[in-house]
């Protein structure tokens, strides 16, 4: 069995996405221990909620200093006994110490086609507009480890999108997320959980 803790910010949407293969099977072998995130408002804890998974606020806002957040944090992840960490739309810098205890269990779904449009700065709808910028013809999502770096760590899975005459940052955005990422961000844990065994 997987234990996972899904890490998050806002809407929840790659969430649910996790939630719903978990339930259906599509996920396997997988089980979400908590949901923890850095924003009391986020939707995506409502979600947790829902599926009655532990959800948990932990934000820098209600600490002295990072470290303290820093420490509250990992203490909430430690609680939760993860094999494997999920960073959904989390905007939160790690705690070093925390890439270090869990290197190699720690993923993130970013909304490029990694190395394009990824880094500090793009994140959420910055990402969509750069490619519209850029004019690409194809973008869409990766799921990736993470290491020290910002979207730097090994790619484990890619999934193009078409951009389309006429898009805007918003509607790339949720073609993206419809067509890449809720896909292979599931797919993703239920590969590493068939690896588990
Ligand atoms: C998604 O666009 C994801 O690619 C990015 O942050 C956003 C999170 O959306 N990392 P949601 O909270 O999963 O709906």
């Amino acid at each position: 069995m997987l234990n996972v803790v899904v890490c998050v910010s806002g809407g929840g949407t790659n969430l649910q996405a996790i939630i719903d293969g978990v339930e259906k099977g599509t996920i396997r072998n997988t089980r979400i221990t908590g949901v923890i995130s850095n924003n009391a408002g986020a939707y995506a804890l409502k979600r947790a909620e829902k599926a009655g998974i532990p959800a948990f606020c932990v934000s820098p806002k209600n600490f002295e200093s990072r470290e303290a957040f820093n420490r509250a944090f990992l203490d909430q992840l430690e609680a939760l006994k993860p094999d494997l960490i999920v960073l959904a739309g989390f905007l939160v810098i790690l705690p070093e110490k925390m890439i270090e205890v869990y290197r190699d269990r720690i993923i993130n779904i970013h909304p490029s086609l990694i190395p394009s449009f990824c880094g500090t700065g793009y994140y959420g709808l910055k990402v969509h507009e750069a490619a519209l910028a850029r004019g690409v013809k194809v973008t869409g999502a990766t799921v990736h480890y993470v290491d020290e770096g910002t979207d730097t760590g090994r790619i484990l899975l890619q999934k193009a999108v078409e951009v389309l005459e006429g898009d805007t940052p918003e509607l790339l955005q949720r073609r993206v997320m419809e067509q890449a990422e809720w896909i292979i961000l599931p797919q993703a844990i239920d590969q590493i959980a068939a690896a588990k065994g």
